[in-house]
Formats: C-alpha cells, structure tokens, sequence
C-alpha cells in the first residue's frame, strides 16, 4: 500500500502569480528570503493581489539561506501574533523550507524542533492556516514537497522535516520568478532537480505514480538546464516546470543518499570558510553515487533505462551505467561545478585546493558517515552502506577517485 500526495491545487506559467487574488481568507503573511523577491517587484505583486482578495497582510523578511531552527521560531512567534489563515511562502527553497517549519511551530505553539523531525510524525494542520508557496529558484520542488529543511547550526547539520502534512495546499510556479536567478544559481538549482529525479526513479519507494513524472523531469532537464544557465529564458520557463515535476516525483518516491551525504556536509565545514552549496553537493556526489547503487541489479538496470531515455547509447546496463556518469560530469563542467570536495572553492568554483583542507575533511569524516547514514534519506537508497562504505563513499567525493566496491 502507498499513498501519492501533492498539492490540491497548481498553477503554472508566465503570470500564473495572479492566481494569489483568488485565495480565500482574513489575513495573510508572506514570508520571503534576503530580499531578490523585493528588487524585482515580486512581493509588491503578491501583496498587491492578496489585497485585491480582501485579506489584510504582514511580512516576514530576511529568511537566510539554509535557514536555522532560530529564523523558524522567530518567525512563528510573528505568526501567532499576527494570527493568519493563509502562509505564502515566495522565494527560494529557504524562506519556503522555513515557513513550513514556522506553520507547524504557530499551529503548535509547544512543538519543538525535535519533535518536527519526527519523520512522518507531524499532527494534523490546516486549524489555523492553509499555505501557499511560490518558487523562484528551479531545483528545490519545496512547493510540491512533504519536506522542509532546517539547518541546525550548532550541531552543523540539515535536519529534513518529512511528513505529507507540509505539502502545500496551492503552488504557483511562475516562470517569471526565475529570470532573475543568477548563472550560479541556475546552475545548483538545475543539478538539484536532477539529482531528484534520478534518486526518486532508483529508490526503493518509486512506484507507477513517481516513475513518469522522474522520467519526464530528467528528459527536459538534460535539454533545457545548460541552455537555461546560458541566459534562454524560454529553457528557463522549462525548467521552473521540470523541477517541478521531479518534485512530484521525489515527494512520493522519496530520495537516496545523495541528499543524506549532502545534508551531512553542507553546513559542516562552516568553520573553514563557508557551505557546500546543496545544488553543487548533489551535483558532485551523484555520479559517485551511481556507481555505488549501480552494483545492486535492480538500480543498475533503472540507471539502464534513464540512460535509455537519454539516448545515451550502450549496448548492456554496465555500459550505460558509465555513459550516464560521463554525462552527468560533463553537465558539472558545462555548469562550472567542481567533481569533488577537494577541488571546491569557497566561492563554488573548481580551484585547485578548495576550502576544505585535507587534515579537516579526514577528521570529520568519520562523524559525518554516521549521520549521513542515520539522514532520513537513507532508508530508500536501493543499497545501503555500512560505515565503512560510507565512509570510503565520500572519501571518493573528496579526492574525485573511482567508486569501486
Ligand atoms: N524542501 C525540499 O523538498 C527541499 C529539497 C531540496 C533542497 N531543499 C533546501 O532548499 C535550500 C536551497 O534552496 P534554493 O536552492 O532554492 O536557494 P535559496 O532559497 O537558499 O536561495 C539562494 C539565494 O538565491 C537568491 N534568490 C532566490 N531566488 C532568486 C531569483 N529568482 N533571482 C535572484 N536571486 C534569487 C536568494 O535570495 C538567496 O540569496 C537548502 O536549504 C536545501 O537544503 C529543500
Ligand atoms: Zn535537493
């Protein structure tokens, strides 16, 4: 038995943002990241339109990127003051990951952040407020997700929040919001998507539902995510709905160690200089991981049919599994994405020596294997790694070596 949940209601294209002035209620907040929505006359629009509905409206602003569990608190304790029955989340997966979180926090008043990473342990919502998210990076899905991430700072890691109870009730993917999305942006967000879909087409949980819809995602994002990066607003209208569906596909589906390795280590090595950026992770850690799934048969053969949709060629599944990480690694160098850890510098671009030193990464490493394992991403993995081939997993995602056991 399973179950397949996305957002009641979706509305896409170009000036699709509209559709906020049919929203039905008193009071809405919107909540909102460093302030990209702001230059570009975005949340103007959306305050503008949830006025046009009749509903009185307040701000939260500022929502950092990776958000931490103090943004969410701060944020819920404005929401309960404020009281609204409609969160409208715009921006990137951010400001929309944490207004999930404060919607439990303001429906909950006495949840703490542990008790939200009770996986699949969330009581029921909608008492108080319905929410409504709006992306405008093309990666994250979070409009379509049961997940939120949180980054616990003192403890350097991501927190995935996953239950079927944050998935939004309306999502408006407006193309709009994305042309504004720097190269770099582009770039990680697009790789994120991907990653998606390839991890939701080989988990243990895809499923007749999920497949089409990760299958479709990977076709256009291998034709639109590099001409998109390259400045094609017509690809970058594609890809707004491309990850949109790999969402859809990976909230039911789930995901795989990609996004547990990723969530280990974005915010671990702070204290050198700044974050692996999840986009860029996934993107370096994907085709390491392929070849690791890649020796159980049922994955192998999965990664034998994307490679078949791809067009790829190969005349047997060991093939096509290698022509699908080849492919993958030239997207990264087409995106200007490192291949590993070792080569990532601060400001994301290959370099020479990045800014994870060596001595740093062997000291962590074997901390980060464990929470890596225990990341609620783990569980659908179609292998799952014991400490010792976690461990030799990333250390191949830091020197870029051949995944070989
Ligand atoms: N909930 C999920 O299902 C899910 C899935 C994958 C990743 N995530 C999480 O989402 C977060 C990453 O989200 P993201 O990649 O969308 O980036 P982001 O929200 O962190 O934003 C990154 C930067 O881009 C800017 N920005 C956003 N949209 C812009 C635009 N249109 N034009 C110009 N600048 C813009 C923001 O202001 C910010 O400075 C991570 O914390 C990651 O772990 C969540
Ligand atoms: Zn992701």
């Amino acid at each position: 038995m399973a179950r397949f949940t996305l957002p009641r209601d979706l509305y896409h294209g170009k000036g699709s943002l509209e559709n906020l002035k049919n929203l039905k209620g008193k009071k809405a907040v919107i909540v909102v990241g460093g302030g990209a929505m702001k230059r570009n006359g975005f949340l103007q629009k959306a305050e503008d339109y949830l006025k046009e509905a009749g509903m009185e409206v307040s701000l939260i602003e500022g929502v950092e990127p990776d958000p931490s569990v103090t943004t969410v608190m701060n944020g819920a304790a404005k929401m309960l003051e404020f009281q609204p029955d409609w969160i409208v989340a715009m921006g990137g997966g951010s400001p929309i990951d944490a207004a999930k979180a404060m919607w439990i926090k303001y429906e909950y008043p006495d949840c703490t952040f542990e008790d939200m990473c009770k996986v699949f342990g969330i009581p029921e919502l909608r008492k108080k407020a319905h929410f409504c998210a709006i992306p405008s990076t093309s990666g994250t899905a979070t409009e379509v997700t049961a997940f939120s991430i949180i980054t616990d700072y003192d403890k350097g890691i991501k927190y995935p929040i996953a239950d079927f109870e944050i998935t939004p009730d309306v999502a408006i993917v407006d193309s709009d919001l994305a042309e504004t999305m720097p190269q770099k942006l582009t770039a990680h967000t697009g790789m994120d998507a991907i990653t998606h879909a390839i991890e939701a087409y080989v988990s243990t949980a895809n499923c007749d539902y999920t497949d089409p819809l990760a299958i479709h995602a990977i076709e256009m994002i291998m034709d639109d995510l590099v001409p998109s990066y390259n400045g094609d607003m017509e690809a970058r209208a594609r890809m707004h709905n491309a990850q949109c569906l790999a969402g859809m596909a990976f909230s039911n589906a789930l995901l795989g160690i990609v996004h547990s390795m990723a969530h280990k280590t974005g915010a671990i090595f702070q204290d050198c200089g700044a974050h692996i950026i999840h986009g860029a992770a996934n993107a370096m850690y994907l085709p390491k991981v392929i070849a690791f799934n890649a020796k159980d048969p049922t994955a192998k053969k999965r990664y034998g049919v994307i490679a078949d949709y791809m067009h790829l060629g190969g005349n047997n599944d060991d093939e096509k599994v290698e022509l699908l990480i080849k492919y993958l690694r030239k997207m990264n160098d087409d995106l200007k994405i490192p291949h590993c850890i070792k080569n990532y510098g601060a400001d994301s671009y290959p370099c020479e020596q990045g800014f994870v030193p060596e001595n740093v990464f062997l000291e962590r490493l074997p901390e980060i294997a464990k929470n890596a394992i225990l990341d609620a991403c783990t569980g659908s993995n179609p292998r799952q790694p014991s400490q010792e081939e976690m461990e030799k997993l990333l250390k191949c995602c830091y020197y870029d070596t051949e995944v070989d056991f």
